[in-house]
């Protein structure tokens, strides 16, 4: 806890370090009631730091300081000073050796950031400044070593002892303890060092590299779990063979780890040669795991395997430049999920998500650039904007370049930093030196805030023969950037004619035409770009595959939406003007709901929705994509009031329309794909995601409209399923049905069916947080008294609490701000025990301002009572301080 304001960090203040460390040797000791760490440093003075002997001062907190040693000279307390942070002490010569015992205690760390104990094992989470909670040390990335690591422990608990690259030699100790030794031979920053020792079981497999190397894989969890790790080996083979394959990218230690953890802030983490997983990230089978969640253990696993080039072997110089590893991985998890799975469902969830959640980000109090100027607390910065925005901008890098390019950049951008650590800049320099494409003006989207608009209109000049698009450009101000540069947007297009086929696109000026469909950048704040031997008035498809995050506007007729729905060659814009048509219909809605008249859903939606249901042709996925219509908090995010009650009685009333005037395609559909499901054992791949994914969204508007023979079927698929998506579906469809004998018995059977697996009880949780009938918050309340939920636990948190404040967004706003008060009741008590899961929760109090007058108050009360309620932490100070701002 801090006992001042903390104080904001500025990217321009950024310095080399004083002093390098070139060799780090740790030993853990660990009992349980504390572990004693021994650190051996080899320092010198950093040659790019000028002359003299500076201060050397050593980051530390909450460690208690037994032994320092200087050369093997023991030191008194006047030779150094102790603040609850730092170490300072005065070197005397250019090289020397810092020996430091000290003693923590892991087994009370509730923050779950250094070391502590997760189950009964013991697990580190040093990203981003963890480090310094376990030894004096410089921790800042741009610090690297090499590391060796010993650790010791009472072998019947601990029988397993890890730690970063290759074992080099283990043994017994007297009184039942053991030890081992591991050596990282690549130099590394702090936060990529790991520990773990527990009671674990592994599945071990092998990987052939691309020069003929072999390579030991390891997969570490609980034994029970033993049986839910195959999912995460084959992606973790598939991520290693693509990396080859796309990037050219072999691994290089000898053995590759991945352990999974119960009690996880994050996701997962990238530790060299041993990843640490939040279990959520790595277990999967079919009778426990979702489709879902299948598909995002197989992206994490990828993502933190490719951080070995892409964070690893080349790092980022400060946290800063936090984007340069996060933004590239992003980009590239993104495309091996793309080649793995369906390209165009992929690109349809990772925009929906972006458009929903990080342009609300990039409209609130916490707006920042993919590389953020200041902070305060660095574990605020690990932002949809630095991950999702910053995958988008390499995106656009790909874009721009192309393919070919872009491989000769990433492949100079390895080749010229291996082993460094390095900025944005140099990325952006190398894929400018490789490509001789000058990246001066594009270098505006890692430092301006903020979600461009792009207006579009046309003008077609029937005598000329040419088409004319219009275009203009602006961002909104955002904390700290009142006026904004133009932006290079490239802007992916086609016109289409009357029939549907793309046209032969010709600029002025230009000899001959230039492909059907291609990528204009948009520079200047106004533009024109003008189309010759346009016989006949097109219609464009703009933004393909939203070739830039950007919000587009062009005044589409609903009959022109329709037409592209049904025509355009490009998937994502398929279903793209299928959400641009419900949105103008819900808006609709929305206002017939607030003048209170009776509300009226325009036919041509369901006519649409109709003709999507009955192409067969259609891949199913993607007629499940364009089933869903826009999210309630997508539609909040397009308000510029969001009046949270006529957006969920607009979209509720919309599918309880639907779903009566689609009902018999709809069940039709329903029954076919449950009959396949009922007769083939469950598979995770791609075309039963999709047979799977239509299912359940045919199933979940046929309960709408209470028919009894619809109510049977969803006790019948939840019965006799044999995997979680089908069960979870017909769990989900039951909770929010008037049905309530049926609910109840279905709740609690699968509570004492899957009573002893946490991640299973995380998914019970959650589908109840986020029933929108009334009566939520109670419903929460009652739940957070279950044996099976604890706030100690992360994932546990956010199945409840964030589902609740993120998901149940009728419940969440109630006009009498009791939703509001709770959250702000769990920030406080989780302000205490772990900061970064406190801050994250408050995500949906930072949006007060989307919201009307009263609940503004309210909210803003909500803030004010956790800025007053004591000492906080830096993480939430920050982000309660700039909300209130
Ligand atoms: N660096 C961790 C990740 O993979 C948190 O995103
Ligand atoms: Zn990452």
């Amino acid at each position: 806890m801090r006992t001042e304001q903390p104080k904001m960090i500025y990217l321009k203040d950024y310095q080399v370090p004083d002093y390098l460390i070139d060799e780090t040797h740790l030993t853990f000791e660990l009992f349980e009631d504390h572990t004693l760490v021994h650190a051996q440093l080899v320092m010198r003075r950093n040659p790019d730091a000028g002359a003299g002997l500076p201060a050397l001062v050593l980051d530390g907190q909450q460690l208690e300081l037994l032994e320092l040693k200087l050369d093997d000279r023991v030191l008194g307390a006047a030779d150094y000073q102790l603040t609850d942070s730092h170490l300072t002490l005065q070197p005397t010569q250019e090289q020397f050796v810092i020996d430091s015992s000290v003693r923590i205690h892991p087994e009370s760390n509730t923050a779950l950031e250094g070391l502590y104990k997760s189950s009964g094992m013991f697990c580190t989470q040093c990203e981003a400044e963890g480090f310094r909670k376990i030894t004096y040390y410089l921790d800042r990335p741009d610090v690297m070593s090499t590391f060796t690591t010993t650790l010791s422990a009472e072998q019947h608990r601990y029988p397993v002892l890890l730690s970063n690259g290759n074992p080099i030699a283990s043994g017994s100790e007297e009184g039942g303890r053991h030890w081992a030794t591991w050596e990282d031979p690549f130099k590394k920053p702090a936060y990529l060092f790991a520990l773990v020792a527990g009671d674990l079981w592994c599945v071990e497999d092998r990987f052939t590299t691309m020069s003929a190397r072999e390579v030991t894989l390891r997969i570490y969890v609980e034994p029970e779990n033993i049986d839910k790790v195959q999912h995460a080996m084959d992606s973790l083979k598939k991520s290693m063979k693509w990396d080859e394959e796309v990037y050219g990218r072999e691994y290089d230690l000898d053995i590759f780890m991945i352990v999974a953890v119960n009690d996880f802030n994050m996701g997962a983490m990238e530790n060299k040669g041993l990843n640490i997983f939040n279990s959520s990230c790595v277990l999967a089978k079919a009778e426990t795991a979702t489709d879902a969640a299948h598909q995002r253990v197989e992206a994490v696993v990828a993502h933190e395997y490719f951080h070995n080039w892409s964070g690893n072997r080349v790092t980022c110089r400060d946290w800063f430049q936090l984007s340069l590893k996060e933004g590239f991985t992003v980009f590239r998890d993104a495309e091996f999920s793309a080649d793995m799975n369906s390209r165009t469902v992929k690109r349809i969830e990772d925009v929906a998500y972006l458009r929903t959640h990080q342009f609300a980000e990039d409209a609130g109090p916490m707006a920042h650039p993919v590389r953020p100027d200041s902070f305060m607390e660095i574990s605020n910065f690990y932002t949809l904007t630095v991950y999702e925005k910053g995958s988008e901008v390499l995106r656009m890098i790909h874009t721009l370049l192309g393919p070919q390019l872009f491989r000769k950049g990433s492949d100079l951008y390895f080749a010229r930093h291996d082993g460094q650590a390095v900025t944005c800049d140099d990325f952006i320099k190398a894929m400018e030196d490789a490509s001789g494409v000058d990246l001066t003006q594009f270098k505006r989207w890692y430092s301006q805030a903020g979600t461009p608009r792009l207006e579009v209109s046309e003008s077609y000049d029937a005598a000329a023969n040419t088409y004319r698009l219009q275009l203009r450009q602006s961002c909104p101000a955002t904390p700290g950037q009142a006026e904004k540069l133009p932006f290079v947007i490239p802007l992916e297009l086609a016109l289409l004619d009357a029939q549907g086929r793309e046209l032969p696109l010709q600029l002025v000026g230009e000899d001959k035409p230039v492909g059907t469909s291609r990528v204009l950048q948009v520079t200047q704040a106004e533009q024109a770009f003008t189309f010759v031997n346009i016989a006949e008035q097109p219609l464009p498809s703009l933004l393909r595959g939203f070739s830039a995050p950007v919000k587009l506007s062009f005044p589409y007729s609903r009959d022109q939406l329709m037409f592209l729905m049904q025509h355009d060659s490009d998937g994502f814009n398929r279903w793209e003007a299928g959400q641009q048509l419900a949105v103008q219909v819900l808006q609709e809605l929305i206002g017939q709901h607030q003048r209170g008249e009776l509300l009226v859903l325009d036919p041509r939606l369901v006519a649409a929705l109709r003709s999507v249901l009955e192409n067969d042709s259609l891949d199913q996925a993607m007629v499940a994509e364009m089933l869903s219509l826009p999210g309630e908090g997508y539609l909040t995010e397009i308000s510029d009031v969001a009046d949270v009650d006529a957006i969920h009685a607009a979209r509720e009333f919309a599918r309880a329309q639907l779903a009566e005037a689609l009902f018999e395609p709809l069940w039709a559909r329903y029954q076919a794909n449950r009959e396949v499901s009922r007769n083939t054992p469950y598979v995770a791949e791609s075309a039963h995601f999709a047979r799977r994914s239509l299912q359940n969204i045919a199933l979940s508007y046929l309960m709408l409209t209470g028919k009894p023979q619809v109510l049977a079927a969803a006790l019948e698929q939840y019965e006799a399923c044999d995997n979680m998506t089908e069960r979870l579906t017909a769990l989900a469809v039951l909770v929010n049905s008037p049905f309530e004998a049926e609910k109840a018995e279905a709740l609690k059977a699968f509570a004492e069916h899957f009573k002893d697996n946490a991640l299973v009880m995380d998914q019970w949780f959650s589908v109840q947080a986020a029933c929108t009938l009334p009566g939520g918050l109670a419903r929460v309340q009652a739940l957070m008294q279950h044996p099976a939920f604890t706030m100690k636990n992360p994932n546990k948190v956010r199945a409840l609490i964030g589902a609740f404040a993120g998901q149940n967004l009728v419940n969440f706003h109630a006009a009498d701000g009791s939703g509001y008060r709770f959250l702000a009741d769990q920030v406080i008590s989780l302000n205490a025990t772990n900061p970064q899961i406190a801050s994250r929760q408050l995500g949906p109090l930072t949006r007060w301002r989307k919201y009307d007058a009263s609940r503004q108050a309210l909210m803003r009360a909500e803030l004010e009572r956790i800025l007053a309620s004591g000492e906080l932490s830096s993480d939430v100070f920050e982000v309660v301080s700039k909300s209130l701002a």
